[in-house]
């Protein structure tokens, strides 16, 4: 774990941030797949996915969106100029080539973006699925670093995911190697469902997001069911094989600890 001197915060939606931070000297540059956990001295850890790394520079981009206590606190600390007191890798690096279809959110849409600079991908087409037109400001910042039309964004307000995703065949050139799933459990279970038969000779990996408390493994809480066995999402994930996720699981387990949050952001916003 080390501590960041350096960093960067604009503001993308009234909720969600870009971060940029410089890596600490012998800290090697994350593998695709794998993502960070970073905190301030006030907040509990939060894990990010990494955006795009400025090798030269030694920068590395985050996307924060704030929905709790910690988001909240770690926004207004960098803010207030504070440090990132920590940071680690945490996650197993995946092994993404041939031809990928992406289907992220716009908060999970590193797992896409990294993935194009530091992968070894033929061809790419992106979807980002967005229930909002606020994260078209998040699409905009990312054409800055990855090609613009060969990806696509979704918003709900205009045209239905379930629409987009029955026209992806004939939209895409390529039948896709791998299908990338990452965003919130529902979406990324109803992109498999819809498309499984649609691509049938196609490997669908999910990048799961259950909370996560320590992310080493120890205390439990990103605990999943994979194949029918118990896997921890921080050292065995976050991407599994779609079919073998227990979807019905991982849905409720991440509305555990609902009232505890949403009390713990009340508070701070109340002391702040
Ligand atoms: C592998 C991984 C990668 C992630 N990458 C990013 C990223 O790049 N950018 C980003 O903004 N967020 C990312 N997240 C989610 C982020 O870590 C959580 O939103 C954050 O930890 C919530 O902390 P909090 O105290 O602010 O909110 P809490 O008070 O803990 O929760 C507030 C609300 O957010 C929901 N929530 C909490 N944790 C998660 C979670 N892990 N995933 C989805 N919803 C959650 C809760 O159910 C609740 O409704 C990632 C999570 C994981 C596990
Ligand atoms: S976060 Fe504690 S076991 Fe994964």
């Amino acid at each position: 774990m080390q501590s960041i001197k350096y960093c960067e915060t604009s503001k993308l939606t009234d909720t969600t941030y870009v971060v940029k931070a410089a890596l600490p000297c012998r800290f090697a540059k994350p593998r695709v797949g794998q993502f960070l956990i970073v905190a301030t001295q006030n907040t509990e850890r939060i894990p990010v996915t990494p955006l795009w790394l400025e090798e030269a520079e030694g920068k590395i981009h985050f996307i924060v969106e704030v929905v709790g206590a910690s988001t909240y606190q770690f926004i207004e600390d960098l803010k207030n100029g504070l440090s990132i007191t920590s940071l680690m890798k945490a996650g197993k690096p995946n092994n993404l080539h041939g031809k990928i279809l992406f289907i992220v959110s716009p908060i999970a849409v590193g797992v896409a973006s990294y993935a194009i600079q530091n992968s070894d991908i033929k061809d790419y087409y992106l979807v980002v699925a967005s229930r909002s037109e606020k994260y078209r400001s998040i699409y905009s910042y990312l054409t800055n670093f990855i090609s613009e039309n060969k990806s696509f964004f979704h918003c709900d307000q205009d045209r239905n995911l379930s629409k987009t995703l029955g026209e992806l065949k004939d939209t895409i050139s390529f039948s896709p190697d791998i299908v990338m799933l990452a965003g919130s459990p529902s979406m990324m279970r109803f992109s498999f469902e819809t498309l499984k038969t649609v691509f049938p000779n196609s490997k669908f990996v999910a990048s799961l997001n259950p909370i996560m408390l320590d992310g080493t493994g120890m205390c439990g809480a990103c605990r999943v069911e994979v194949a029918g066995e118990v896997k921890f999402a921080c050292k065995d994930g976050p991407d599994f094989l779609a079919e073998d996720i227990n979807w019905d699981n991982l849905i409720e387990r991440q509305k555990f600890y609902t009232s505890e949050e949403e009390e713990a952001k009340r508070q701070l916003i109340l002391e702040n």
